[in-house]
C-alpha cells in the first residue's frame, strides 16, 4: 500500500522534472477558505505528469526501461499526454493506444509530444489490452493511467506540496476518475487532512468500490472498464484512511475540468455544500486540486 514516505521519495525522485504549482485563494465568497491548486499549470497540463516521470524513472532505476522499447501507454487523454511528455523528457520512445475512435485533436496532442499512436479497439478497454499485449512482446515499460504504485505516489506530490504551502489545511478537494490522485493525496496527508472526491454520478465507480470493499466494473457512457479497473491499489489506500475521507457525486461532468463543474453548479454551489460538518469537523480550509484536459499544453 502507497504511504506518505512512497509519496515523498517519488517527489524527491521527480524533482527538476514536474513543476511545484502555485495555490491561490479564490477570493469567493464562501464559508471556509479555497484554495485552488493550480496543477493546470502543471506540464502537460494537469498531475499525470508526476505520476509518469516518477513509473518511467523508477523503472530505468530498476533496470527495465529498454532505451528503444521505451513506454506505452493506453490513454487519449491527460495520464498518455503525459506519459508521452515524460518519455521525450528522458530520451525514450513512447508508444500510446487509443481507442479508433479517440478524437483528432488528441490524436494530434499526442502525436505533436512525439508519441506513436496506435489507434485500436472501439473502446478503451481494448487499447489498453493491446498496450498491454505489446508490452509483453517488445519490452516497453507499461504505464497504467491510474492504478500503479509508481504512478499513484507520483499524483500525491499534490498532497505534499498543498500541505507544505498551506500547513493547517483540513480538507481536499479531488476529482476522481480511476482514483489515482486521490489514493496518492490521501497517503500523502494521512493523519493531517481529509479528502474529498468528487466523481460523476453516472460514473461512480470509487463510489461504489468502497461501499463494496472491492474494485467495481462499471460501464461507462463511452467505454467500458473492465473488473479491477477503478484501481485495486488505490482502493486498498483509500479503504485504509475511510473515516477521513468521503466521496460525493456531482451531477454533470466533462473531462474532469473544474472550471466547467462549477460552472455547472451555477456560482460555486457545489462548494457551498462543503459548510456541513465533515468527520466531526467543519471545513475552514479547503484546497482544491485544479487541473482539467481544457487549459492550454504549458510545453
Ligand atoms: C485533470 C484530471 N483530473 C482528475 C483525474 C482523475 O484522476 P484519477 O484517474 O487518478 O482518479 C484525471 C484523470 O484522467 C484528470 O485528467
Amino acid at each position: 500500500m502507497i504511504t506518505r514516505a512512497d509519496v515523498e521519495a517519488a517527489y524527491a525522485k521527480t524533482a527538476g522534472l514536474v513543476r511545484h504549482t502555485p495555490m491561490v485563494s479564490s477570493g469567493e465568497d464562501l464559508p471556509f477558505t479555497l484554495w485552488f491548486k493550480c496543477e493546470f499549470m502543471q506540464h502537460t497540463g494537469s498531475f499525470k505528469a508526476r505520476g509518469a516521470f516518477n513509473r518511467q524513472l523508477t523503472a530505468r532505476e530498476d533496470g527495465e526501461l529498454s532505451e528503444t522499447a521505451g513506454i506505452v501507454v493506453a490513454s487519449g487523454g491527460n495520464a498518455g499526454l503525459a506519459n508521452a511528455f515524460a518519455a521525450a523528457r528522458l530520451g525514450v520512445p513512447a508508444t500510446v493506444f487509443v481507442p479508433e475512435t479517440a478524437p483528432a485533436n488528441k490524436v494530434a496532442k499526442l502525436h505533436a509530444a512525439g508519441a506513436t499512436v496506435v489507434q485500436h479497439g472501439s473502446e478503451y478497454a481494448e487499447a489498453f489490452t493491446a498496450a498491454a499485449e505489446f508490452a509483453a512482446f517488445n519490452g516497453a515499460v507499461l504505464c497504467h493511467a491510474y492504478d500503479q504504485p509508481g504512478i499513484v505516489a507520483g499524483a500525491g506530490g499534490v498532497g505534499l506540496e498543498v500541505l507544505a504551502e498551506l500547513p493547517d489545511v483540513d480538507t481536499l478537494l479531488v476529482a476522481v476518475g480511476g482514483g489515482g490522485l486521490m489514493g496518492g493525496i490521501a497517503a500523502a496527508v494521512e493523519g493531517k487532512a481529509r479528502v474529498v472526491g468528487v466523481e460523476p454520478e453516472t460514473v461512480p465507480t470509487l463510489h461504489e468500490a468502497l461501499a463494496a470493499g472491492r474494485p467495481y466494473a462499471l460501464v461507462f457512457l463511452d467505454y467500458r472498464m473492465p473488473p479491477g479497473w477503478n484501481g485495486a491499489e488505490t482502493l486498498r489506500r483509500l479503504r485504509a484512511v475511510a473515516p477521513s475521507l468521503r466521496v460525493v457525486l456531482c451531477s454533470a461532468y466533462s473531462d474532469y475540468s473544474w472550471m466547467e463543474l462549477s460552472q455547472e453548479f451555477g456560482d460555486l454551489q457545489f462548494l457551498k455544500e462543503l459548510r456541513k460538518p465533515f468527520n466531526g469537523q467543519v471545513v475552514r480550509q479547503l484546497a482544491l486540486s485544479f487541473s482539467g484536459s481544457r487549459a492550454p499544453l504549458t510545453d
